[in-house]
This record gives C-alpha cells, structure tokens and sequence, in this order.
C-alpha cells in the first residue's frame, strides 16, 4: 500500500493506493456518515460499505446535472444531515464528481472523502479536488474546487470493470505519461498484454507513477491558474467528440490527445515523428476510432471553460513526455479545425 500527500494552500488530501475498506476504518467518523453511490456500484460492492446511510442514484454521466446534486442535498436534509455529517463518495468518476459537489455546496460544505473504484477515477477523477455537472451539452461547467479528505484506490475493484470502461481509463492513464513522463508513457505501452489480464502488480504500479505526476501537479496549483492546465490535455476536442458522440470520456480524451497532438505538429511545437508514437500506442491499446469532429467545433470550444477573452489556453507538446500551454486565437484555431477536418475525411475515404 503506498500513501501520497496532497498538502496544498487550498486543502489537504491523503491518497491510499492498493488499499482496502478496512484501511479507512480508523479515518470515517463514528456517526453521521452518508455514501453517495450508484445502483451498479452498490450492486457489486454494497457489502463491501462501511457503515452509514446509502443513497444512491442511476449510473452514468446523464445523471452530471444540477438536479442529480439538488435531489440529493434533498434526501440529505431529510435524512438529518447537517454540517458535522460526512460524505463518502464510493464509485467512479461521475460518483466522485457528484458527491465531491454535493460535500461542497450542502450546508456551504461538509467533510467528504471517496473510495474510487474504476481506472478512470483512479488515476484521475477523484485525485485534486474538483467537482462539477454538466450543463446541458457542457461539461463541468458548474463545479468547485475541494479536496476530498482521503481518496481509497483499492485495485482489486478494477477486475470487475467491463472492458469498455477499463479501457476508457486507459486513456486518462496514458496521458500522464504523455503530458509528463516518458518512460510511463513506454511501460503503459509495452504493458499492454499485462493490463488485458488486471494483472494487480502491474496496474498498481503505473497507477502509483501516474497519481504521483497527479499529485505533483496539484499540490502546486490546487486551483488551474498555471500549470495545472497540462491535466486537461485532449480534453478540448475530447470533450466535444464525448458529447457529440456519447463515447466514454477516456476514450474521447485519446482521440482528442491525437487532435491535441495533430495541432502541436501544425503549429510547429512538436515533430511529427513523436505523433506516430502516440498513434500507434493508442491504436495498439485499441482506443483509437473515426470520431470525426462535429460542425460546429470552434464555437463549441470558444464557449468552454478554457477560453478566455477570444482565445483558448491550449495544452499542447514539444515531446511525448513534455507539454506545454499555449494561447490559441479562436481564428487560429478555425483554422486548424478546417485542415484537420479535411485531412481526416480524406483518411476515412
Ligand atoms: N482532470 C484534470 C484535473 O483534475 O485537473
């Protein structure tokens, strides 16, 4: 089991890497907890709860809005919580980003703390405090910044994950390596055959090595002014394919990665040569499909939470292992849409 410390000016979070239930026994408080879960989660795992009162809600990110939060803050009250009560959010990353806006807007904030049970929220989603809903086609557009007081990866729990969503994981895992590491960015692809089979030992390790990268980045910029922008990379046109084509988000973020990746090289900031090795890794993996991108792209992305006065902060890479931010101009940015847009339809015939 290995323990990581997110002390930053805006909260402290204690991360338990390949731990069990049993080992945030002694940090849940006596009374007054409540788990935020979902059926599927509960169905598997509900044994495995510590305790408390279980609410729980339908599977999946249509369940990311503003009434989701509202309902529950309203089975909360009616269930006597108040402000010493504790939240657990025990699931994936939707879990996680609901019951991480729920602890902090009910009663203006309760303490709360998740045990994260897919890949995705593993190496990602329940790590650095933020929350959010979707608004509409949206992402994360209404959220806040919290740390949760523990997170509890128990690895275990991955080997009853379909497919789809492991490999979903995968690309949040593989973009730690490309945004920070390459040497990650290597094992996780010469670990292929190893990650198929859940093998615990393997997976423990390139989730520590991610979380750390995680860790590192947050513990420095806790609230996204700077450098924590590097962990939203492929996430501008991830988002958008996620939306448009209601694929899961790890799998968008690939695909956005390789747009991502596109765009370093038609900028100028990347050589072409490192793009065909982040193609092939993802194809090996098998994360890579025709998503084209929808009409429309550019003002999708100019209403995101990245863009700012005409232009988008874009994260993009000098190097598998090295990214960089940069400002884009919505105009610069069309332009792009439109050569990819025909490179890409031009690949498909
Ligand atoms: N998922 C990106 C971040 O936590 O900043």
């Amino acid at each position: 089991m290995n323990r990581i410390r997110i002390n930053s000016a805006e909260g402290r979070s204690l991360l338990i890497l390949g731990g069990t239930v049993d080992d945030i026994m002694p940090l849940l408080p006596g009374k007054g907890l409540f788990i935020i879960t979902d059926t599927n989660v509960r169905k598997l795992y509900g044994n495995s709860f510590p305790g408390g009162e279980v609410l729980s809600g339908e599977a999946g990110e249509g369940s990311k809005t503003m009434q989701t939060v509202e309902g529950l803050c309203r089975k909360l009250l009616d269930a006597g919580a108040d402000r010493s009560s504790f939240i657990l959010g025990f699931g994936g990353g939707v879990v996680c980003d609901i019951a991480g806006m729920v602890a902090s807007v009910y009663m203006r904030g309760v303490r709360h703390a998740f045990v994260s049970t897919t890949l995705l929220s593993q190496v990602d989603a329940s790590i650095g405090g933020k929350t959010g809903v979707n608004l509409g086609e949206y992402k994360n557009i209404i959220g806040t910044f919290r740390q949760p007081e523990f997170v509890l990866c128990d690895h275990s729990m991955l080997r009853t994950l379909p497919d789809e969503e492991f490999r979903s994981g995968m690309g949040e895992l593989f973009k730690h390596g490309i945004i920070r590491d390459r040497n990650l960015f290597f094992d996780i692809s010469a670990s292929a055959e190893k990650l198929e089979e859940r093998d615990p030992a393997v997976l423990g390790d390139l989730i520590l090595r991610a979380v750390r990268i995680k860790a590192a980045v947050v513990r420095r910029d806790p609230l996204e002014k700077g450098m924590r922008r590097i962990l939203n990379f492929g996430h501008t046109f991830g988002h958008v394919l996620e939306t448009h084509h209601r694929i899961p988000h790890g799998l968008a973020v690939a695909q956005g990665m390789i747009i991502a990746g596109e765009l370093s090289v038609w900028k100028g900031e990347m050589p072409h040569a490192e793009l065909r090795l982040m193609q092939v890794a993802l194809e090996n993996a098998g994360m890579i499909g025709g998503y084209p991108l929808p009409a429309g792209v550019t003002s999708m992305i100019a209403r995101d939470k990245k863009s700012e006065s005409g232009s988008v902060n874009f994260v993009l890479l000098n190097s598998v292992g090295k990214a960089v931010t940069r400002k884009l101009s919505i105009t610069e940015l069309q332009a792009f849409v439109n050569y990819y847009t025909e490179k890409d339809s031009q690949s498909q015939q």
